[in-house]
């Protein structure tokens, strides 16, 4: 097992590394590698049928280059999106392996975002009683995120991940050069994300995101230092009883306005948001600048770009409608 803390890590320079996350018979490698998609074949085992699920907000020639290296593969393109989260995609997942003939020896690989992830691993978990599953996030939020720890789910009647599994990968492929073909607001707001955890448990990392002057070059230590912080999180408490909730910070009052935004803030913007209610007014402070510097939402957005007004937004937060 590699031992590595972010400090060694950022000490070494952007070089590729690989963190393993240690749940028993549930371990599994994540590797984090510029170029690394063309290494599927040698990390995971495609030798058998391969579902490849990805959507068409993702560069087909991700999900062909993990293809390529498959045996037999199938790839289910979806439409890009959170409403793609939902019941009748996961429906359609189960019955494309269904009508290839998978059986519980063969697999799925989700390639793209945090929608992708969550959704393939349900159907993963699910597909007789459990496929195994391996993840290529292609989004800066599933690779400091989603992509590790095994929660999957979908969305049902309007609320978010209500049917899902703690269903962990056999393992994560994160290649940083994905990121390239991101849009810096949706990169900024997977890195509120990464904020997120440093914010509550890496002050290294916190200051290296807070001082950052060139982002692109800084993205793999980034992603790095969020993993490692995660992966000792969930080593600890795999299924949310207690300190997993640290990786919820921001998300109570994020969901509620996310759920308010209807669509027009994206979720790394409304975790952004929902964080400085929860602060003293001195870690406020330092956070509001951090966000603000790239161009992260430092209040609760006003009433008038909205439905709800601040007041709703509040309160539906204050119930933890969503602390998923
Ligand atoms: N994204 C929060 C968690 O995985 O627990």
């Amino acid at each position: 097992m590699e031992v590595m803390s972010y400090k060694d890590f950022a000490a070494a320079g952007n070089r590729g590394t690989n963190i393993y996350l240690d749940l028993e018979e549930n371990s599994y490698g994540i590797t984090v590698e510029s170029g690394a998609l063309t290494k599927a074949g040698g990390l995971f085992d495609l030798d058998r049928r391969v579902l490849v699920v990805t959507d068409d907000g993702v560069p087909e020639e991700y999900a062909e280059a993990v293809a390529s290296q498959c045996r037999e593969p199938y790839i289910v393109t979806l439409p890009h999106g959170e409403a793609t989260k939902n019941f009748e995609s996961f429906r359609q997942l189960l019955s494309e392996m269904l009508s290839h003939s998978f059986t519980r020896k063969d697999c799925v690989v989700a390639v793209g975002g945090g929608v992708i992830g969550d959704l393939s691993g349900f159907a993963a978990a699910c597909y007789m009683r459990g496929v195994d599953f391996y993840n290529v996030p292609t989004t800066l939020l599933s690779q400091v995120d989603s992509s590790i720890g095994g929660k999957t789910a979908i969305d049902l009647d309007g609320v978010k991940n209500i049917a899902g599994a703690f269903y962990q990968p056999k393992g994560v492929l994160i290649d940083p050069e994905t990121l390239k073909t991101r849009d810096s607001r949706q990169l900024h707001a997977g890195l509120a994300e990464a904020i997120k955890m440093a914010a509550t448990s890496d002050a290294f990392l916190f200051k290296k995101i807070e001082e950052s002057s060139d982002l692109q070059a800084d993205l793999q230590t980034i992603i790095v230092g969020a993993l490692l912080i995660k992966r000792d999180v969930v080593q600890q408490d795999p299924k949310e009883n207690g300190l997993r909730k640290i990786l919820n910070f921001g998300h109570t009052i994020g969901h509620a306005i996310e759920s308010f935004g209807e669509g027009r803030l994206l979720h790394g913007e409304c975790v952004a948001a929902g964080m400085i209610p929860m602060c003293s007014d001195r870690a406020a402070e330092r956070l509001k600048s951090v966000l603000a510097k790239y161009d992260l939402p430092v209040s609760l957005p006003d009433a008038g770009r909205l439905a709800g007004g601040a007041d709703d937004i509040i309160k539906a937060g204050a119930d933890e409608l969503m602390p998923f």
